[in-house]
């Protein structure tokens, strides 16, 4: 079976391939720290054995949690934020067809997402679709504190239990949190729910491979064993005993930080299918979590094309150099519908006739990929097979080795995020939290609020 490719040959116009190459010795070493578990935020590598670690029996208990879940409900509402959530959501969104939400297949229930946002309007019309809809919930908090799920969860139990009973909703409700700590735990012991554990040493934004991201997945109707299986070959591909020439996750990273060293200080990841758009998210988190630390860090951003060609296109063509792209391409895309041709062409279309809507847009992404190479953004080709979740358990294993490995080479510790806490401390001090007063006081004098 092919494996999914990495191409760095459009770099060496603005890097030496020595350069690049110069990476390996040190990035065999952080490989193997990542193994070893030696190096920064060696608590949470939890995620670099995942895919060769988990059991017959934990995906047992999930596909049979998932088929419960199927069996009893039209909807199930995933509630989670940042890595609870995006995993999921990327794999759902890019498997589903794209009009899932509105062609219902009856044999799946609906994936939908609560709590990734504060949004009154947003909840107010997820309530509004709820009240005459069969649903299930399954909450995802490591932290079992984080706000947003919290509020989320709360408004969503109360509706759940006062429209079929609490003693129901107990076989509906699912949470996904720390096998000890959190709010989440202790709620969930004491209302008796369903529980799977996100382990101690996994991190929110590595966690698609637990039942964080594999449980919402199943129950979306998505083989998790494909994906755990592709995540698995990944895991083999990029071992600290591979050659750097082979380990696709090696070049990531030496080319990403040669070319940052150069001034190229924003990564744009582009895709040539809308589908991927909640993978690109995914990536974001994972990337800007993990690096953007000690005012250091290459900027995670992303594009859809040809869509965002007609928008950003002219800047990433023209504007400030300061960016390379890392272009996600499909091999072989499904579907399989050709361009008419017409007598009279109108459109002046005819040069297009017979050809497959995909050779265009392969054409597309070569003419733009030489475009912005002569407008000076490098790019780096990530070659995927197939859409399915056998890549897609590639591409994340991948993305993560990579993204271990990147932040050593930046020195910083790319499995913490000290600062997220700043906004929430803001919020809570002006929410008047308890222990927050002096904090509330200070903010309040800032911002001129009596
Ligand atoms: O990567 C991370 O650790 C974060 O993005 C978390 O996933 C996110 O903040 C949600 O945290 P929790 O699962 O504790 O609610």
């Amino acid at each position: 079976m092919e494996n999914l490719k990495i191409n760095v040959d459009k770099i060496y116009d603005f890097v030496k391939k020595e350069i690049v190459h110069d990476y390996a010795s040190d990035i065999k070493k952080y490989n193997k720290a990542l193994h070893d578990k030696t190096g920064k935020g060696s608590d949470f590598l939890g995620w670099v054995n995942l895919p060769s670690s988990i059991n017959e029996n934990e995906i047992k208990e999930i596909e049979s949690v998932a088929k419960n879940l199927r069996k009893k409900c039209e909807i199930v509402v995933v509630i989670g934020i940042g890595g609870s959530y995006l995993g999921a959501k990327a794999v759902i969104e890019a498997l589903s067809g794209s009009f899932y939400q509105i062609k219902k297949d009856k044999n799946n229930p609906i994936v939908i997402f609560a709590g990734h946002n504060i949004g009154e309007d947003y909840m107010s019309e997820l309530l509004n679709l709820l009240d005459d809809k069969k649903y299930g919930i399954i909450v995802i908090s490591k932290s079992g504190t984080t706000t947003e799920p919290a509020i989320a969860f709360r408004i969503l139990r109360e509706h759940l239990e006062s429209k079929v009973g609490k003693n129901a909703a107990r076989d509906i409700i699912v949470a996904v949190t720390d096998a000890k700590k959190g709010a989440l735990r202790t709620l969930a012991t004491q209302e008796c729910y369903r529980t799977f554990v996100i382990p101690d040493d996994v991190g929110g934004r590595y966690s698609i491979l637990t039942p964080v991201g594999l449980l919402p997945i199943a129950v979306a109707g998505f083989n998790i064993r494909e994906l755990i299986h592709g995540a698995q070959q990944m895991e083999s591909l990029t071992a600290p005993g591979i050659d750097f020439k082979e380990n696709p996750a090696a070049i990531y990273a030496a080319a990403r930080n040669a070319l940052y060293q150069k001034g190229k200080k924003i990564e744009i990841l582009v895709s040539y299918s809308n589908k991927l758009t909640f993978v690109e998210e995914w990536w974001k988190q994972l990337y800007g979590e993990s690096e953007g630390k000690e005012n250091k860090g290459i900027f995670p951003a992303s594009v859809n094309f040809t869509t965002d060609l007609h928008s950003m296109g002219q800047y990433i063509q023209e504007g400030e150099r300061i960016l390379f792209e890392t272009v996600l391409t499909i091999n072989d895309v499904d579907g399989n519908i050709a361009i008419p041709f017409e007598k009279e062409n109108l459109d002046g279309l005819n040069f297009l006739a017979y050809k497959r809507i995909d050779e265009v847009n392969k054409m597309a992404e070569l003419g733009t990929l030489l475009a912005h190479l002569d407008g000076g953004v490098p790019n780096i080709m990530i070659i995927i097979p197939k859409l399915n979740e056998y890549y897609l358990g590639q591409l994340f294993y991948f993305f993560e080795k990579a993204c271990g490995i990147s932040g050593y080479i930046l020195g910083i510790n790319p499995f913490d995020q000290p600062g997220v806490e700043a906004y929430k401390k803001n919020m809570f001090a002006l929410l008047d939290k308890p222990g927050f007063e002096a904090e509330s006081k200070k903010i309040k004098k800032r911002l001129r609020i009596d």
